[in-house]
C-alpha cells in the first residue's frame, strides 16, 4: 500500500481538526502527518491496537518530554519498570478507594463551589468550577493540607511551562525547576507524617522498590493527569448538555441518563485529545508500514468518531449503546488511572450547577473547545435565575 499522507496544519488540528480526521479515515486508519512529524492514527481498531501493544508502541523514549521535566515515571515506562510505578497506586485509584477518599469530599467542594457564584446568576464554569475542583480533588489527594490550592496551581502552571519548553526545543526554565522543587518537598514532608489510612499513606506503603526520587515522579505526574484533563472534561460536559438543551430535572432525577451524557460528552471531545508512542520496530498496521523509531500519535478523539463503531458519530446521542467503547481515558497498560474520580468530580460538579434554577448557557460568550493535546473550552458562560434572599 502506499503511504497515506495527509496535510492538516498544527493550526487545524488546534482549532477544529474534526474534519480533518474525518477526511484521513475515509481513506485509511492512520497517515503520515508531517505537521506531527509522525502518524497519526484515527481509526478505533488501530488506535486499541497501538495502545495494546506497548512492546511495539512504546512510550519510553528519550523524545518524551514529561519524563526529561518530572524523570521517569509510570507514564514514560513500560514493561516491567511501568508496572513498579503504577502498582502502588493502583489500590487507592480502585473504585471502592476513590469512593471511600472522596465521596464527601467532592460534594462539599463542589457544593461550596457554586454557591459562591449562586448569587451572581452566571459564571464561567471552566475557571470558576472545573478547574478549582480538580486542584483541590489532587491537593487532597496529595494530602497537601498546609498548601493552598492556589500554590498548587501555580507551581503546576511552572510544571506545565516547563514541559512545554522542552516540547519546542529549549531547556527547562530555572523558575520551573524551582517549582517541581518546592513540590517535591512538600511532598516529602507529606509522606512522612500521612497515617496509613490516607491516601498518599497508602500509595507509600505499597512502594515497594520505588525509590523516593521515583515515588515522586509519578506523584508528579498524578498532578499533571488529575488537573488539566479533569477540567476540561468538566467544561465540555456543561457545554455539551446545556446547548444541546437537556432537560436538567431529567438528568438531576436519572442518575442513568446523567452517567451516559458523560461518556458521550468524553466521546465527542476527549479532553486528552492524542497520546504519543514510539515504534521500537519495524511493523504494519492495516497495511500501511511502521518503521521502527517513528512518532506514533493515537488520535483519540478521531478514535471515537469512527463511524465504524459510532453510527452518526458527530451527533451527541447518550443513548448510544456502545458509549463504552469511548477511548477518553485509553486502553491497555496506560488505561487512565484516575477515571473513577474524574467521572465522579464530573458527576459532582453538574449535578450541583443543574440544580442552579432555570441554569442555561449563555452563548454569545462561550467558545468552542481547542487545543492540540488537551482540547476544552476556555470559556463556558452559564446564567440561572438569581433567588431573592
Ligand atoms: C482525577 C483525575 C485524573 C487522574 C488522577 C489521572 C491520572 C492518570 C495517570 C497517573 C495516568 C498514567 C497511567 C500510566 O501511565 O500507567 C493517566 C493516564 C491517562 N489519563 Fe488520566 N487522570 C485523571 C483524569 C483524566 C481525564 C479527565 C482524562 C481525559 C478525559 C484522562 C486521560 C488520560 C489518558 C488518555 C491517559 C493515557 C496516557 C497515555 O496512554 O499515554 N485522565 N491518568
Amino acid at each position: 500500500m502506499t503511504t497515506p499522507v495527509a496535510w492538516p496544519t498544527l493550526d487545524v488540528l488546534t482549532r477544529d481538526p474534526h474534519p480533518a480526521l474525518a477526511s484521513i479515515r475515509s481513506t485509511a486508519p492512520l497517515a503520515w502527518v508531517d505537521s506531527l512529524g509522525g502518524w497519526l492514527v484515527v481509526g478505533h481498531a488501530a488506535a486499541v491496537r497501538v495502545m495494546r501493544d506497548a512492546g511495539t508502541f512504546t512510550v519510553d523514549d528519550p523524545r518524551f518530554s514529561t519524563s526529561r521535566v518530572v524523570g521517569p515515571s509510570m507514564l514514560s515506562t513500560d514493561g516491567a519498570e511501568h508496572d513498579r510505578h503504577r502498582q502502588p497506586f493502583v489500590s487507592p485509584f480502585t473504585p471502592r478507594s476513590t469512593r471511600a477518599h472522596f465521596v464527601d469530599f467532592v460534594d462539599t467542594e463542589a457544593t461550596r463551589l457554586v454557591a459562591a457564584v449562586a448569587p451572581a446568576g452566571e459564571a464561567e464554569i471552566r475557571t470558576a468550577i472545573a478547574g478549582p475542583l480538580a486542584a483541590a480533588c489532587m491537593q487532597r489527594a496529595l494530602g497537601l493540607k498546609a498548601i493552598d490550592v492556589g500554590q498548587l496551581l501555580t507551581w503546576y502552571t511552572d510544571i506545565v511551562a516547563a514541559v512545554a519548553a522542552v516540547t519546542s526545543g529549549s531547556g527547562v526554565p530555572e523558575g520551573s525547576r524551582l517549582a517541581y522543587a518546592a513540590l517535591t518537598d512538600a511532598v516529602r514532608s507529606t509522606i512522612a507524617t500521612a497515617g496509613a489510612s490516607s491516601f498518599l499513606g497508602e500509595v507509600a506503603a505499597t512502594a515497594g522498590t520505588l525509590t523516593s526520587t521515583e515515588l515522586l515522579s509519578d506523584i508528579a505526574v498524578l498532578l499533571f493527569g488529575g488537573i488539566e484533563t479533569t477540567e476540561g472534561m468538566i467544561t465540555n460536559l456543561v457545554l455539551h448538555l446545556l446547548r444541546e438543551g437537556f432537560d436538567p430535572a431529567a438528568l438531576l432525577h436519572e442518575n442513568d441518563l446523567l452517567d451516559a451524557a458523560i461518556e458521550e460528552s468524553l466521546r465527542l471531545e476527549p479532553a486528552a485529545a492524542v497520546v504519543d508512542r514510539y515504534a521500537t520496530r519495524d511493523s504494519e498496521i492495516a497495511g500501511v508500514r511502521i518503521r521502527r523509531g517513528e512518532l506514533v500519535v493515537v488520535s483519540l478523539a478521531g478514535a471515537n468518531r469512527d463511524p465504524a463503531v459510532f453510527e452518526h458519530p458527530d451527533r451527541f446521542d447518550p443513548g448510544r449503546p456502545n458509549l463504552r467503547k469511548q477511548l477518553a481515558f485509553a486502553q491497555g497498560p496506560h488505561v487512565c488511572l484516575g477515571a473513577h474520580l474524574a467521572r465522579l468530580e464530573t458527576r459532582t460538579a453538574a449535578r450541583a450547577l443543574l440544580a442552579l434554577p432555570g441554569v442555561r448557557l449563555d452563548p454569545a460568550r462561550t467558545v468552542e473547545p481547542s487545543g492540540l493535546v488537551f482540547r476544552k473550552s476556555a470559556a463556558v458562560w452559564v446564567r440561572w435565575n438569581r433567588t431573592v434572599p
